[in-house]
């Protein structure tokens, strides 16, 4: 059970209801005049655009506080100023006009999502009651002006997806009001900006997908209400600064695709809020330790390792387990060694890949008995064995997945390296990893025995690859049930394709490569023979892609190849 939440007075809620009601009352009051130079100044904003800003008024309106995006508030009994301007998304083209400076009550100023171009001009940062300077989304370029740290009353800057570049100014001792600073893909250099150390209200920092480097050298120690860290995608280098322990608010760590190196710094185990932790593509070492830590973050539910502890063996004691893990990943390490039996422990797991990777062994008959979990990817390994029972009876794919307790879906868990190029590109499309479609991976061991015609039941189940293993059999008639199948290919098992339910709505190519497989009812594809002959070539292309050390499975096998495709099919 859960807490209900509590709720504390708020006071930028009151403080919004006080402007509107200024705001309102001005409007009755003051007939919606603003000051002389206030209108001015948005008319001068508003002809400098290549074409204007659609609805407000072209000609010669005084009353600017009733404009669309425009707030305004009563200073004294006679001065209505405008303190706001939310032009967000409203396809504005341009360049960032200087005239925007006069509208010297400015708190708040939201031009995100449109297509501003050029820099920002200077006389920008002449607005020093600037609250909120939302930039995000537009093609803005140059540096990042040093006067932003003029604007001591910041407390939000976004300038996002846009083209800046340069260093970061290292200008941020007096903004000491700053939470939430966020300059993510951009083409940023230089070193992280050490001043930012004196922001110690910081709850978001986000700088990911720039081109920073160095050392990870801020001051941890004062940033103890850090929710998130984003700084990954950079090329940040050394090692993961052990102070980070001390942002005991830190939910989200992402310090993926960088260079850091050396082991999970011990006293990591003391963040006890973090909920996503991505180390993923970096050069970090001694797997058996970053696990002995991270298994202390009780309240961990995502965790990716991937692209780290190259050649190292798979820890399999001195690991209890992650009692919240939802989510890991522990991809393209060349790990060797067993499927760990502390995964047992890790009850909440839900989608686990452990694919590229040189783990051996049959695959564990417990990787069924897990109540949450819908995504099981163990392809490009040297498992062995049969496939076990207890994966065609995966609760969650048999009966729908059941939610989380206490799930905060509201924080995006996105997935960079999950395994090969195109599932990097799929992370990216996927914020949660719930979004995932529901699949089993086996594809690329050495697996044997048939098909499990149980797989059939597996009515939530998007996904089946069972490819490049050393199956033997047909395909189960069970399998044409599954509402969610929709292709097979490259087979090489034997008899009849079953007729009807998905399989005849699948394509030629879906039967692929099948010496032994036939079909009365798919008259068109008659050349799955055919195809056959070009099963090398098929394969060392896919060597060349993969260039992993899975070369084993496909120059032992080729023999044996079950794909079983199952999209999203809404009916
Ligand atoms: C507004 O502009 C019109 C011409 O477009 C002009 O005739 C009128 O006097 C102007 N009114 C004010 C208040 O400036
Ligand atoms: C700016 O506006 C967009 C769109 O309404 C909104 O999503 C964003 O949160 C706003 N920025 C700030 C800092 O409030
Ligand atoms: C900051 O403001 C001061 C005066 O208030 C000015 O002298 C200084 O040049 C400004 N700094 C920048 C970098 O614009
Ligand atoms: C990273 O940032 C660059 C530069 O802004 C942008 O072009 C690119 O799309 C971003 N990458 C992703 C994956 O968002
Ligand atoms: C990663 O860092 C090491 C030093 O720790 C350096 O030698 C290497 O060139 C860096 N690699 C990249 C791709 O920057
Ligand atoms: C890994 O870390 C552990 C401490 O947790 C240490 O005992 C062991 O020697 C380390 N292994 C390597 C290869 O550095």
């Amino acid at each position: 059970m859960r807490a209900s939440p509590t709720y504390p007075c708020n006071c930028s809620l009151l403080l919004l209801l006080f402007l509107f009601y200024l705001e309102t009352g001005a409007t009755n009051v003051h007939d919606q005049s603003c000051s002389p130079g206030d209108l001015r100044a948005l008319y001068a904003f508003a002809r400098s655009l290549d074409r204007g800003i659609r609805d407000w008024p072209a000609a010669n309106s005084t009353r600017c506080c009733g404009w669309p995006g425009v707030r305004c508030a009563l200073f004294s009994l006679s001065a209505v100023r405008v303190v706001g301007l939310d032009l967000s998304g409203k396809g504005l083209e341009g360049v960032l006009s200087p005239s925007l400076a006069g509208l010297d009550k400015l708190t708040f100023l939201n031009l995100s999502s449109n297509s501003f171009r050029g820099s920002i001009p200077p006389e920008l940062l002449r607005l020093k009651l600037l609250e909120v300077l939302d930039l995000r989304n537009n093609h803005l370029s140059g540096e990042l002006p040093p006067g932003i740290g003029n604007l001591s009353n910041l407390s939000r800057l976004v300038v996002s997806s846009n083209g800046f570049t340069g260093n970061i100014p290292d200008v941020f001792h007096d903004l000491r009001k700053l939470e939430v600073l966020s300059a993510k893909s951009n083409g940023f250099v230089g070193r992280l900006p050490t001043s930012l150390s004196s922001c110690s209200m910081l709850t978001v920092l986000d700088l990911w997908n720039n081109s920073l480097g160095g050392r990870i050298d801020l001051d941890f120690r004062r940033f103890d209400r850090l929710t998130t860290l984003n700084i990954g995608w950079n090329k940040l280098q050394g090692l993961i600064p052990e102070a980070l322990s001390s942002c005991r608010a830190l939910k989200i760590l992402n310090l993926s695709r960088n260079n850091l190196s050396g082991q999970v710094p011990e006293k990591l185990c003391r963040l006890g809020s973090i909920s996503f932790l991505n180390l993923d593509n970096n050069s970090l070492s001694n797997i058996s330790q970053a696990l002995g830590v991270l298994q202390e973050c009780h309240d961990l539910r995502v965790l990716d390792l991937s692209w780290n502890f190259q050649g190292e063996e798979m820890p399999t004691t001195g690991i209890r387990g992650f009692q919240s893990l939802q989510a890991m990943g522990i991809v393209n390490c060349a790990l060797t060694g067993l499927i760990p039996s502390w995964l047992r422990n890790c009850k909440e797991l839900s989608a686990l890949n452990l694919s590229w990777n040189c783990l051996t062994g049959e695959i564990p008959p417990w990787l069924g008995r897990f109540d949450h979990l819908f995504l099981l990817d163990l392809a490009n390994n040297s498992h062995y064995g049969e496939i076990p029972a207890s994966l065609a009876e995966l609760k969650s794919l048999m009966s729908g997945i059941p939610p989380h307790d206490g799930d905060d879906s509201s924080i995006e868990f996105p997935f960079y390296g999950w395994s090969s190029n195109q599932q990097i590109l799929d992370g990216l499309k996927y914020k949660h990893y719930t979004d995932f479609p529901p699949a089993v991976n086996l594809s690329y061991n050495r697996l044997t025995g048939s098909i499990l015609k149980e797989f059939g039941n597996l009515r939530y189940l998007h996904q089946l690859d069972l490819s490049r293993n050393n199956l033997s059999g047909s395909i189960p008639e069970e399998l044409s049930s599954m509402v969610n199948l929709e292709s097979v290919a490259f087979n090489h098992l034997r008899g009849l394709i079953p007729i009807g339910g998905q399989f005849s709505t699948f394509p030629c190519s879906s039967f692929e490569g099948n010496p032994g497989l036939y079909s009365d009812s798919l008259p068109f594809c008659e050349p799955v023979k055919a195809t056959y002959q070009k099963e090398g070539d098929v394969d060392e292309d896919k060597i060349a892609f993969i260039g992993l050390p899975f070369a084993i499975g496909v120059a032992s096998g080729f023999v044996f190849i079950v794909y079983v495709s199952m999209c999203c099919w809404q009916l």
